[in-house]
């Protein structure tokens, strides 16, 4: 996925769109470029790097009221100035940027481009070409059409006509583009961020639509050519959510929060101590015979917690799937299931496509997400908010918990069972405030593992799982190789990786692995490791590292995940990591 900014109307454009990108840097950040319209030309300033770097290259000598922008995660085409965005047709009368993939773009090079020069490695410049191609024999727009008409794939678009300066087209096909109107003019963002501060009303456009943008009103578009009525939803976001605060990094900032993003949880889906889920949602899982949890990354370490809560509070059977596995396979479906997506963004390219197959196959889909607006929860049969507000930091913190803690009160309300929930979430939370107040001791662990070049965690069933994450989050922003083991298996061939002073990091929260799980731990130590021990109070030994304030069994991993959040803080920035934006990342995986 990319960051795309673009502005029209009374305000300085430049400044408005490396504003913007500088926002949506955590979306992807290989290169940066800027396409300005002053005085009949098309300035373009681009290059490889960070928007800070494309700042340095920028012309400030002008003023106008008329640009687009891009923050490039590389598909086609390594991380260089030629390959970066904007992108422009041979006679230099469109420009173009673009987040996505265009699938059929070397077929469309072939038929229609044979005689059109290429200086880049991308499929973006067949797009900004393809039109030129067509407005030889049509219009601006109509060449627009006609080229969109043609492509396969995902993209957000936004061009502009060196023949129409007073207007930028926009389009957008399974890449999320939003609209936003003000007094001075309309901005146009990949995310709602860049809008804070100039947009009272917004719009995400749906697939397969394309539009004309003027300073002060839009046009929407079928790709046939008809025009499409537009709803606007009041803009109420606030700048804080955006901004560090007194944190260095969005990444601690995001982990502090996590305490208040339990208790807004229990707010939203608590009615009094009845638990508030739509029946509609309820009713469709009940109706199921299984669920199939499909999602990436930290979400599919969530999803793990789900199944257990499906499973041991409504005795569901519960799978959990990657995603971009079951893009390509198809597991054996038991008569009724019901697909249930985590998801952060609700922008995951892998996810939608499941979510997209199995939808046509007649499967109800829940899409349980951070992002209201996004594709997976429009698209989703029934959504849950996790209510964890705008997550910045790549690494995904606040999210993850949200996550569990959404599902947990779900399974619960599935349960029917009267439930301590309510009071158990609420005692997390403070067990959480009571781990970020003692992060010194987390702090002071992270200074005897920084310089290791392997890592492991080990632990049994749901400290597994809490293991998975850890090892993701400290090898996302360390860049030290991390694995996860459950503590049994290390024994059958993994030990063999266990070399002297090889921090092991074992999870001991559960009454019934706890001595198992040490002891295998023992067996590393045996072998040179350097043991670590996370425990529960109740579960602890005086010489353990970190010890955990007593939670629900059930609830554990909401305390286990922040420590091991918090580790992987410290270690990357003792490592001088940039935290927010670990290299070849992005926010949201919006290519498969
Ligand atoms: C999380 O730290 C990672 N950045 C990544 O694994 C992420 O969880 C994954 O890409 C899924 O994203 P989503 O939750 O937005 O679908
Ligand atoms: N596919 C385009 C490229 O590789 C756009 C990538 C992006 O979304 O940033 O340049």
């Amino acid at each position: 996925m990319c960051g795309i900014v673009g502005y029209i109307g009374m305000k300085d454009a430049r400044d408005i769109i490396l504003s913007g990108l500088e926002q949506l840097e955590y979306r992807g950040y290989d290169s940066a470029g800027i396409a300005l319209f002053h005085q009949q030309e098309i300035k373009i300033f681009k290059d490889k790097g960070r928007v800070s770097h494309l700042r340095d290259i920028c012309d400030f000598s002008f003023k106008t009221g008329l640009g687009i922008g891009h923050t490039r995660w590389a598909t086609h085409g390594e991380p260089n100035h030629k390959n970066s965005h904007p992108h422009i047709s041979n006679s230099g009368r469109f420009v173009i940027v673009h987040n996505g993939v265009i699938e059929n773009y070397k077929k469309l090079k072939i038929e229609y481009l044979s005689n059109y020069e290429f200086y880049s490695d991308t499929d973006t410049e067949v797009i900004v070409n393809l039109i030129e191609y067509f407005s030889k024999s049509y219009s601006g727009r109509e060449a627009i059409r006609r080229t969109l008409n043609e492509l396969e794939g995902s993209y957000a678009l936004l061009i502009l006509d060196k023949e129409e300066p007073e207007q930028l087209y926009i389009a957008k096909n399974k890449t999320p583009l939003i609209v936003g109107a003000g007094e001075s003019g309309i901005t146009i963002a990949s995310d709602v961020i860049p809008l804070a501060g100039h947009c009272t009303t917004y719009t995400s456009l749906n697939d397969k639509v394309f539009g004309v943008v003027q300073s002060k009103s839009f046009q929407l578009f079928d790709y046939l050519g008809n025009d499409l009525s537009v709803q606007m939803k009041k803009f109420n976001i606030n700048n804080e959510d955006f901004e560090k605060g007194d944190f260095d990094h969005f990444m601690l900032k995001e982990i502090h929060e996590q305490p208040s993003i339990i208790r807004h949880l229990v707010q939203e889906y608590f009615d009094n101590e009845k638990i508030a889920i739509p029946k509609k949602i309820l009713d469709c899982i009940k109706s199921s015979t299984k669920i199939n949890l499909v999602a990436c990354g930290t979400s599919m370490y969530a999803s793990y917690m789900a199944k257990y809560y499906f499973e041991k509070l409504c005795n569901i059977p519960s799978e959990v799937f990657v995603a971009s596995e079951l893009v390509y396979s198809t597991p054996l479906i038991v008569d009724k299931p019901c697909f249930i997506y985590l998801s952060q963004s609700g922008e995951t390219a892998d996810s939608i496509a499941v979510m997209k197959k199995f939808l046509a196959k007649g499967f109800p889909s829940i899409a349980i997400t951070n992002s209201p607006n996004s594709t997976m929860a429009e698209l989703a049969t029934h959504h849950l908010n996790i209510f964890a507000g705008k997550e910045i930091a790549v690494a995904s913190t606040k999210a993850y918990i949200a996550q569990v803690v959404t599902c947990a009160i779900l399974a619960k309300a599935l349960s029917g069972q009267k439930t301590n929930l309510k009071n158990n979430l609420n005692k997390t939370a403070m067990a959480i405030e009571k781990i970020l107040e003692e992060k010194i001791i987390i702090k002071n662990l992270a200074k005897q593992i920084f310089t290791a070049s392997d890592v492991f965690y080990i632990g049994r069933g749901i400290d597994y799982w809490v293991c998975l994450e850890a090892a993701l989050k400290l090898k996302e922003i360390s860049y030290i190789h991390t694995e996860a083991f459950s503590s049994g298996e290390l024994k059958h061939g993994s030990i063999a990786l266990i070399d002297k002073d090889v921090p092991v990091l074992a999870i001991c929260t559960q009454e019934g692995t706890n001595s198992i799980v040490r002891s295998n731990l023992t067996e590393t130590i045996a072998r040179g490791a350097k043991g670590i021990v996370i425990a529960m109070e109740s579960l602890s030994d005086p010489t353990d590292d970190i010890i955990l304030p007593d939670v629900a069994h059930y609830l554990t991993p909401l305390v286990s995940a922040v420590v091991c959040q918090l580790l992987a803080y410290y270690v990357a920035v003792l490592k001088g990591n940039d935290v927010d934006k670990p290299k070849n990342l992005a926010k949201s995986v919006t290519v498969e």
